[in-house]
């Protein structure tokens, strides 16, 4: 048996991992974690039975441990608060898996590798503000840092073998609901068009994200911590099939692509099983069924995130970090009804003017930058709507 952390187990990375390790079968629950979700979080106790769970928001943990006082059988210990995510992430397991959404994610992640747990990284936002402290602690700690994301996923399986021989990376994009939308529609869209995503079933933030492009914004600095790769060597093309994962570009011209079903439970098995590989319940891509594999450059003028996220890459030190801060505070604002869907990009832009980058920024350094970027995101939606 191995053991396994899920940090947000309760959203839409968390929930296909918890249906990953039923069909695997040779996995322990050591502990689940999530925000409020109280209802789904009793049933995966039920299922799973954890050795504890941690609820972050304090009333929602004392609604679960008085269903709980109901289940004599249940033995699963309750903790709730931020700290105890930290905790839960530093217990020793064979993997942990983060799933929590969100600039949230870091701190757990930080707390996972200076424990030397093996990470398996969706919070892909643990990376985009925190890469040089989360790098250095991975290497620190000989931690295996194993990429969720399906971009990231395809980039570290084809570079086997090819590391040295890399000429760049290529990202794919879905190009989201919008992607040939003209800017006059764009500023029309609502919050029903934008979480209407053709291709995957994810979160709500994340949905924003790939809607507006920052999604593969936060992508393309990802991959820069990850694969130890320079921004001008990171390429993303849209590609609306979403059958292509990713692709690396060799020194001698040849394109290696990795392929599959957009179904989330691949990536996450490959995490759990690397480097050997399961069986899926899946359904298989049948390449047969498909018309075309269609790719586009990204038009970085109607979806100015990308552009945004390329130059906070490239500046580095805490600039990512507020890129990443005021997009959250947008994206939520957006959600919520307050902001339509261009404002987006545009309070990020207007975020980042007003930073003064700390080019080598320790985890203090990032937590008040990214408190300071929310700051300023709430003064400047507030100014402007
Ligand atoms: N969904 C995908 O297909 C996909 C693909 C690639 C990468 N990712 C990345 O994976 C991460 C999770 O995405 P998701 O789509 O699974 O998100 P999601 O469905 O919104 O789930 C988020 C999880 O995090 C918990 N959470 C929310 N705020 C938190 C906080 N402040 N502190 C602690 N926990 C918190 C939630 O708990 P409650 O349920 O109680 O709110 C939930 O368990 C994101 O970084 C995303 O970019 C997702």
């Amino acid at each position: 048996m191995k053991e396994i952390t899920i940090l947000g187990s309760t959203g839409s990375i968390g929930t296909q991992t918890l249906e990953v390790i039923s069909e695997l079968k040779n996995w322990k629950v050591k502990a689940l974690t999530a925000y409020q979700q109280t209802e789904l979080l009793f049933k995966q106790i039920k299922k799973f039975n954890p050795e504890f769970v941690v609820v972050v928001e304090e009333e929602a943990a004392v609604e679960l441990k008085n269903r709980l006082a109901a289940e004599p059988t249940i033995k699963t210990e309750i903790l709730s608060g931020k700290q105890n995510l930290e905790t839960a992430a530093a217990e020793k397991v064979d993997i942990l898996l983060n799933a929590i959404v969100g600039f949230a994610g870091l701190e757990p992640s930080v707390a996972a590798a200076k424990a030397g747990n093996d990470i398996a990284l969706a919070n892909k936002e643990s990376l985009v503000s925190g890469g040089p402290v989360l790098t250095e602690l991975v290497k620190e700690n000989k931690v295996k840092l194993l990429p969720v994301d399906s971009e990231h996923n395809a980039i570290f399986q084809l570079l086997k073998g090819h590391q040295s021989e890399l000429e760049e990376i290529i990202l794919t994009a879905s190009g989201g609901p919008f992607f040939s939308y003209s800017r006059e529609e764009l500023s029309q869209v609502s919050v029903e068009d934008a979480l209407n995503h053709p291709n995957w079933e994810m979160g709500s933030k994340i949905t924003i994200d790939s809607a507006s492009l920052m999604n593969k914004g936060l992508e393309v600095i990802e991959a820069h911590w990850l694969f130890d790769c320079n921004y001008e060597d990171i390429k993303v093309l849209v590609h609306p099939q979403s059958i292509v994962h990713s692709m690396i570009r060799l020194i001698d011209g040849t394109i290696l692509a990795e392929m599959g079903p957009a179904d989330m439970k691949i990536p996450i098995q490959y995490c759990l099983t690397y480097p050997r590989r399961s069986e899926t319940a899946g359904n298989m891509l049948e390449l047969d069924q498909i018309a075309a594999l269609e790719f586009f450059q990204a038009d970085t003028d109607k979806f100015p995130n990308l552009k945004y996220a390329y130059t906070a890459g490239k500046a580095g030190g805490t600039f990512p970090a507020v890129l990443n801060a005021a997009n959250e505070i947008a994206v939520y604002s957006f959600l919520r009804g307050e902001i339509p869907f261009l404002a987006m990009s545009r309070v990020v832009a207007s975020v980042l003017d007003q930073h003064h980058n700390i080019t080598a920024p320790d985890l203090e350094d990032i937590l008040n930058s990214d408190q300071e970027a929310r700051r300023l995101a709430v003064e400047v939606i507030k100014e402007w709507f």
